[in-house]
């Protein structure tokens, strides 16, 4: 062998042991999230698997105000833990005070979302960032202006080489905020401690009565799926209260127009006119106000509107009725509604 050869060699040897140990680092800072019951293991991309280094970091761009235009906005300041993770305003507004037309939606859950957007228009969360990250997006700024920030800032030295042996770009800062919305998984409340736990005791006889007609005369479970069979390619219930699907309801519908297309405007389907993606139902009770658009301010005027048949329009959805139900019944469906609230992110946010 000569000396070219041998150097040749004794590099690629180099080459693969660095190529193991970085697998080896990779599975071993893996972290696997704690799933209770009533949910199953989300699906986690290959390409972005769950280290407790991303999920810090994601954290902390999550909470971060200085990505944004004016240095006082962060994706927290819509989607605020105190408040489930969403926004007590009805419509958004950016950080340039830009309104933004919709209502910010939880992201406690988001890691089991089939598409992100109140209108599906993205697959992951990872794509979902081209929007707070854009001129006249959530955060008014671009992508780039955000890198540079996060370079000029001492207290990031470092932190995307030790999580990702790479300086910031655009894919970490992607990646790490979803990973870090993909941990926030929350179930445990009442609900729960009832179906998954047996605790007859957990619901009050009211709450009970409203599980009773939220999947019998309300129908409401036809689209807020208990039983989904899933989205997850390791199969099993998960009790999500969406069908991953989109629906028309009315809300927005005035003088033969939608005020916002919803679905239609990504698909461009006629049946997609007005269609709204079925919201998660978990911990309802912390994210008012509701719909799409914020219109409706407490959970009984949800059930009112449903009651009534939602807004009558050209493509409201079939199972969209009036439902004939009694003051009681609608304060009992308002219970259960209450009952889906995990009880520790209640003591978390204290
Ligand atoms: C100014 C308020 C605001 C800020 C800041 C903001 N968001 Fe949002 N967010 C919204 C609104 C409004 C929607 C609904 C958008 C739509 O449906 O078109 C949304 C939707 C989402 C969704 C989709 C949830 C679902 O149920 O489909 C995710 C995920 C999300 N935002 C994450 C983030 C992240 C990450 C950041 C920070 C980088 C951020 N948001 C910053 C208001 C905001
Ligand atoms: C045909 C499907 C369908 C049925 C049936 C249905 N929903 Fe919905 N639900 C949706 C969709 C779609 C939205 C979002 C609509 C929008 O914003 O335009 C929604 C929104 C909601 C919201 C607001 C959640 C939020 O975060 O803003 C609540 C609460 C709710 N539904 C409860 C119920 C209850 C209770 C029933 C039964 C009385 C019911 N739903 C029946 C599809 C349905």
């Amino acid at each position: 062998m000569n000396i070219t050869r041998f150097i040749f060699r004794l590099f690629q040897c180099c080459v693969l042991i660095c190529a193991i140990e970085s697998i080896d680092r990779a599975i071993a800072n893996e972290i696997t999230l704690d799933i209770p019951k009533g949910l199953i293991e989300p699906d986690i991309p290959d390409t972005n698997t769950l280290t407790q280094e991303k999920l810090d970091l994601g954290k902390k761009l999550f909470f971060d105000t200085r990505l944004s235009s004016t240095s006082r906005m962060s994706c927290a300041t819509c989607h605020n833990p105190e408040h489930g993770f969403s926004e007590k305003r009805s419509i958004s507004f950016n950080a340039n005070g830009l309104r933004l037309e919709r209502n910010a939606p939880s992201v406690l859950n988001a890691g089991y979302l089939a598409t992100v957007t109140w209108d599906g228009r993205f697959r992951t969360l990872e794509d979902q960032i081209q929007t707070p990250f854009s001129k006249s997006g959530d955060m008014d700024i671009e992508i780039d202006e955000a890198i540079t920030i996060i370079q000029s800032q001492s207290d990031y030295n470092g932190l995307f080489e030790a999580t990702f042996g790479r300086a910031v770009d655009k894919i970490g800062i992607a990646q790490a905020l979803a990973c870090y919305q993909r941990s926030l998984i929350s179930a445990n409340s009442p609900f729960d401690e009832f179906l998954f736990k047996g605790d007859i005791s957990a619901l009050s006889q009211s709450a009970m009565r409203g599980y009773e007609l939220f999947i019998g005369k309300a129908s409401c479970i036809t689209c807020h799926d208990i039983f989904h069979p899933t989205v997850n390619s390791l199969g099993g219930a998960l009790a999500l209260f969406t069908d991953h699907r989109f629906h028309n309801l009315g809300v927005g519908y005035k003088n033969g127009k939608m005020s916002d297309t919803g679905r239609y405007w990504t698909t461009r389907a006629k049946e997609d006119w007005g269609a709204f993606k079925t919201p998660i139902l978990r911990n309802v009770a912390l994210t008012s106000p509701y719909m799409h658009d914020g219109s409706l301010p407490t959970l009984r005027k949800v059930v009112e509107f449903y009651n009534d048949g939602g807004i009558p329009n050209p493509n409201i959805a079939p199972g969209i009725r009036p439902l004939f139900l009694t003051d009681q019944e609608i304060t009992d469906i308002v219970s259960f509604l209450e009952s889906l609230t995990d009880n520790n992110l209640l003591k978390q946010s204290r």
